[in-house]
């Protein structure tokens, strides 16, 4: 079985569990997500609630990415990280007069606003600001991002974005507004999307509202698609950068871009979830009347995503080389849901055997909670270890 390579000796030295960070991977792909967005002069601002670990949001932000926020936490976090406050958009489909207010404060690049009445709020902050709040209406498109259903967001039943049907009712409303300026339009459908005749889709769907704010008069600077783009959770060790060149080429090729016209997106787990990974160790190997267990000491309190989202992570033994066996890979917490994978193939396990459970940098140590008075995990880095 190939595995991937980790410092296991150093690893000895630390208590578990703990995310570990392998830089270089990071700077790789943020070095091919330059190359790939700049072959069409692509604005990519980084969805912040993949990972707000502040060395990898001070990694992003050295590499001039924008940020992308959905919380005042976050857009503080981003400044505080580097990030240019003219580079980062804030969407959120429940933002708090505080956190609007610290948009307006920073001169923020841009609100992603969500409904009619949002707008209102913000033109009302702003007035008393004296300030004109930047926005971009970020439209649910109607497109099926093809994915798990707790991570879709551009259907008519989801919370997000404005209707298509009510687009033309906002549009007027915005002539009225003397507080905000339509500078965009926005989408983001949903997240880990493998499928790029989703893409496609959106990409269709946009020219046709192009049209049909055209219709109404009104032309935009920015065309934002959001983020969503899928990784290989099954093979990490060889395919750990995504194919940005296909997605970005995709966008490129059925988009009609408007003379001056400005294009983004905000990827979140295609930039960071390769280069994370959860280190935990097994407590103990319990063999039940039909299943092994292998129970380490991290849970869904250090990583959520296959408890919440039935998401499979590839577990790997980096302690053991010995025959494979099959195992029900389980966390301390007391819950039947902290499972982390059943029937799960792993080299031989003992107590003490270092587990890595891999794409652990998106969604990851920032979902991490403290549920059962656990403490929160730490976080190492290839380069610092
Ligand atoms: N932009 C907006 C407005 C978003 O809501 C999201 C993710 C992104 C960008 C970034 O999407 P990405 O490129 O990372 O797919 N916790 C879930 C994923 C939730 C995604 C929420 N929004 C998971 O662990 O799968």
């Amino acid at each position: 079985m190939l595995k991937g390579t980790f410092p296991v000796e150093k690893f000895k030295q630390l208590s578990t569990p703990f995310y570990y960070y392998d830089v270089k991977l990071l700077q790789d792909t943020l070095d091919v997500v330059k190359t790939e967005s700049g072959k069409y002069g692509y604005h990519v601002h980084y969805a912040v609630k993949a990972n707000a670990n502040p060395r990898i949001l001070s990694i992003i932000a050295a590499n001039g990415l924008g940020a992308d926020c959905v919380s005042g936490g976050e857009v503080q976090a981003a400044l505080d990280a580097g990030f240019p406050a003219d580079k980062i958009v804030f969407a959120g489909v429940g933002k708090a007069d505080w956190e609007i207010n610290l948009g307006l404060d920073n001169d923020i690049f841009c609100f992603n606003v969500e409904s009619a009445v949002e707008l209102g709020i913000i033109n009302e902050l702003a007035a008393a600001k004296n300030k004109v709040a930047s926005i971009a209406l970020r439209i649910n498109p109607e497109v099926d991002a093809h994915t798990h259903a707790k991570i879709t967001t551009g259907m008519k039943e989801n919370k997000f974005g404005i209707n298509l049907s009510q687009l033309g009712g906002v549009l007027d409303k915005l002539k009225e507004m003397k507080n905000v300026k339509l500078i965009g339009i926005h989408s983001h459908i949903g997240s880990q999307i493998t499928d790029m005749s989703s893409f496609r889709n959106l990409v269709i769907r946009f020219n046709e509202i192009q049209e049909e704010l055209e219709a109404h008069g009104v032309t935009v600077e920015n065309l934002n698609f959001g983020g969503g783009l899928g990784i290989d959770y099954y093979h990490p060790n060889h395919l750990s950068i995504p194919a940005f060149d296909n997605y970005f080429a995709a966008i490129h090729k059925l988009l009609q871009v408007r003379p001056g016209q400005q294009v983004h997106f905000e990827p979140g787990r295609s930039i960071v979830a390769q280069c994370g990974t959860l280190i935990s160790k097994v407590l103990y190997v319990k063999e039940g009347e039909t299943k092994k267990f292998a129970i380490l000491d991290a849970g869904f309190t250090e990583l959520i995503r296959p408890a919440m989202y039935d998401a499979y992570h590839r577990i790997e033994n980096i302690s053991s080389d010995e025959a494979v066996e099959t195992y029900d890979v389980v966390g301390p917490i007391c819950e039947s849901s902290d499972v982390f994978g059943k029937d799960v193939e792993l080299n031989k396990a003992h107590r003490g055997d270092l587990i890595a459970l891999r794409s652990a940098g998106a969604y990851g140590e920032v979902m991490a909670s403290q549920y059962n008075c656990r403490h929160l995990p730490k976080a190492y880095y290839s380069d610092t270890i």
